[in-house]
């Protein structure tokens, strides 16, 4: 068990990058909450008489704030579903309501800047412009949520790190995914991490006291990229 975990809190556990992480803490002997929409409660059928599941929004304070008691890091799937900041309001609930020195681990994509110093490729910034006015219109998805979402928990003291995620692929782990400060840099052109090892960086982020106050962008470590800067 890594140093100082022992229960931990998964928001948004039922999801393809939840189930993972459950499983990986599982594996670690942690002890582990889940929370996830009522109706998505049965995909965590595979580990239901190991967890407690809290059902409920994961913008809803007080399922929050039940499910992260006693915890000792919380790892958040930050999603920007609909237009109702749900990203933003799920990250204000776990930084008001998590224990004070727990370790906070929220994902999200490499379009979240935190020093303006990322170097985004034109066809990066124009999918994601589409992709936000398409979300909009639609009423689907509000990434500039999902911006304030990370804009707050920059800004907090707490001992957060936020994941910045490439673009993911379904397949076997290929181990701890490789991370730059800073999307642009040549380690990360390959762009692409096994979804497995986004969860695989965040469960092992609980441990990493590096990473406190950081906000790593993340590829795979058997990307040509990855293998390239070993070289
Ligand atoms: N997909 C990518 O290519 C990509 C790339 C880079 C970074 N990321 C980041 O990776 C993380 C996981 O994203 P993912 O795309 O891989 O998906 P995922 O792991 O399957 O997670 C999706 C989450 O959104 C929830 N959800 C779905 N529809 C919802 C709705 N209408 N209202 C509320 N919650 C809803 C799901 O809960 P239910 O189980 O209840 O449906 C689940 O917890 C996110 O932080 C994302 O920003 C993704």
């Amino acid at each position: 068990m890594g140093t100082g975990i022992r229960k931990v809190c998964i928001v948004g556990a039922s999801g393809k990058l939840g189930r993972y992480m459950v499983g990986q803490a599982l594996e670690r002997g942690y002890e582990v909450v889940g929370v996830c929409r009522e109706r998505s409660v049965p995909k965590l059928a595979e580990f239901a008489d190991r967890i407690t599941i809290v059902p409920g929004q994961t913008d809803d304070r007080a399922v929050i704030a039940e499910a992260v008691a006693g915890c000792d890091g919380v790892l958040t799937v930050l999603v920007p579903w609909g237009v109702r900041q749900y990203s933003s309001g799920t990250a204000q609930a776990v930084l008001d309501h998590a224990e004070p020195e727990a370790r906070l681990i929220f994902s999200c994509g490499w379009h979240i800047t935190r020093d303006g110093k990322d170097a985004y490729s034109w066809a990066f910034r124009t999918t994601l412009k589409v992709a936000s006015w398409l979300g909009k219109a639609l009423r689907a998805v509000e990434i500039d949520d999902q911006v304030e979402a990370c804009r707050r928990i920059f800004a907090s003291d707490k001992r957060w790190t936020v994941v910045r995620g490439s673009s993911l692929e379904e397949g076997e782990s290929q181990g701890l995914p490789v991370w730059s400060r800073h999307v642009g840099d040549p380690v990360l052109a390959s762009d692409k991490t096994r979804r497995v090892d986004f969860a695989l960086f965040m469960v092992e982020a609980l441990t990493d006291d590096t990473l406190v106050q950081e906000a790593p962008a993340i590829v795979g470590r058997l990307s040509a990229s990855a293998l390239a800067h070993a070289a």
